[in-house]
């Protein structure tokens, strides 16, 4: 039998149409077909779960409430029982937490660090970093037979790669990938945990120290925090809590989620020899399957906050309701995409929304491309066979963020 939720149902007794909770680790597990079921029988759900949140699957209405910034705001995008407060126009992390006009311009003050060739410059370490870690992997295994050579492809591998590379960009040291992890698990993975740690362990605290030694420092490096301090805004240098919000933003937004689309590609190879021997005979394959881990895999679902009465798919809305935005189901939606639930490795037409839709699409696309196809390249190259130790070892994240967090695979 199923084990209970924090709520004492078992999995089988949930009806996910009225009593869903994203949080719920069999969400996590089996959120596609909690999704197809959905779809097909009531496609906004709702639950009374965290004060009252709703959960649109189809494409069609995902799209909708992320256009619509009258109805709908970002000054909450993930889902806790308490609603933030309006720090607005600034907002807490901008610009994912700001709304027009604001957000415009706290967006576009970003976009210069993120184009494709402000990105490019990063792939070669990016490799350095993908080979240490597979050095360390291979090192462990080396002479071994059988099961000692299980290793954990999301703890060992997936999970340090974008650690690594956004520290440097930021300019943060390296070695600080367990206590970036730490808050991100506490802000994302576990927003109703009451957080009673000591001041000096908050994500707050460590950014004000290290945006402090940034700006004291007499020669700059010309990371990312670098240049946060040196950017301007009508003549004055932006607010001390924008450029914290802001850093804080890039060092949560890039982390889970690549990390998260990193594991579940390696899950779908260990998974699937066809597709693994396939990517590895012919790698000019690469760019049309990191697209497709993309759609198929989506890790991110973002929300926001009603901010006016409104209807969707004939659901009355209320101020302050949570929507969560699953792009991952958009991206299933069998009305916008041929086999939708195949994974197709060479799709051709890929218009997925895994980097979102509307004005607050992923500033890291870039970035976050680059070191998927790098972390997948570099482990094909060095490790072309490897296998699922068995389907119930892995173990997928529940809430916003969805990837494997365990990961056993068998090398050949
Ligand atoms: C596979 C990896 C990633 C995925 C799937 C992803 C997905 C998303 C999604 C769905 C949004 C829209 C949020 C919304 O509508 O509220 C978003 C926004 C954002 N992402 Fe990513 N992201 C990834 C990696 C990154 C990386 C590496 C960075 C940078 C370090 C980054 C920075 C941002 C920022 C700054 C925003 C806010 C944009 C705005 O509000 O205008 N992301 N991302």
């Amino acid at each position: 039998m199923a084990a209970p939720d924090a709520s004492g149902k078992t999995t089988s007794d949930i009806d996910w149409a009225t009593e869903f909770d994203h949080t719920n680790p069999e969400y996590g597990a089996r959120a596609p077909e909690i999704w197809e079921e959905l779809r097909e029988r009531c496609p906004v759900a709702h639950s009374e779960a965290f004060g009252g949140t709703w959960l649109p699957v189809r494409h069609e209405d995902v799209a909708a409430i992320a256009a619509d910034t009258d109805h709908f705001t970002s000054r909450g995008v993930v889902v806790s029982p308490e609603r933030p407060g309006d720090s607005a126009p600034v907002g807490e992390a901008p610009p994912i937490t700001s709304d027009p006009p604001f957000h415009a311009v706290a967006r576009r003050l970003l976009l210069p660090g993120f184009t494709p060739k402000s990105i490019t410059p990063w792939e070669s370490s990016t490799r350095e970093i993908c080979n240490d870690l597979i050095d360390e992997i291979l090192e462990g295994v080396d002479g071994k037979t059988g099961d000692e050579r299980i290793v954990d492809a999301a703890q060992q591998y997936a999970q340090h790669i974008p650690v690594m590379v956004i520290a440097d960009m930021l300019g943060v040291p390296k070695e600080d990938g367990d206590i970036f992890r730490g808050f991100i698990h506490r802000i994302i993975e576990n927003p109703s945990l009451d957080d009673e740690r000591p001041e000096e362990e908050s994500l707050d605290f460590y950014l004000d120290n290290v945006i402090h030694e940034h700006a004291e420092a007499t020669t700059k490096r010309g990371d990312l925090i670098d240049y946060m301090l040196e950017l301007e805004l009508d003549g004055q240098k932006l607010q001390p809590e924008h450029v914290r919000g802001t850093v804080a933003l890039l060092l949560i937004a890039g982390i889970d989620t690549t990390w998260s689309a990193i594991g579940a590609s390696l899950w779908h190879l260990a998974g699937h020899d066809d597709d693994r021997r396939r990517l590895v005979a012919e790698p000019e394959l690469m760019d049309n399957a990191v697209e497709e881990f993309l759609r198929f895999y989506a890790p991110v679902t973002m929300a926001r906050l009603v901010a006016q009465e409104v209807e969707v798919g004939g659901c009355p809305m209320k101020p302050e309701d949570w929507v969560l935005l699953p792009f991952p189901a958009a991206n299933r939606d069998p009305e916008v995409f041929e086999r939708a639930d195949e994974f197709v490795i060479d799709r051709a037409r890929n218009r997925h929304s895994a980097f979102g839709l509307g004005i607050h699409r992923c500033i890291g696309s870039n970035l976050a491309r680059m070191e998927l196809r790098i972390a997948l390249e570099e482990w094909l190259k060095r490790v072309p066979e490897f296998g699922l130790v068995a389907p119930d070892t892995t173990r997928w994240s529940a809430g916003q963020i969805r990837g494997p967090r365990e990961l056993p695979v068998r090398l050949a």
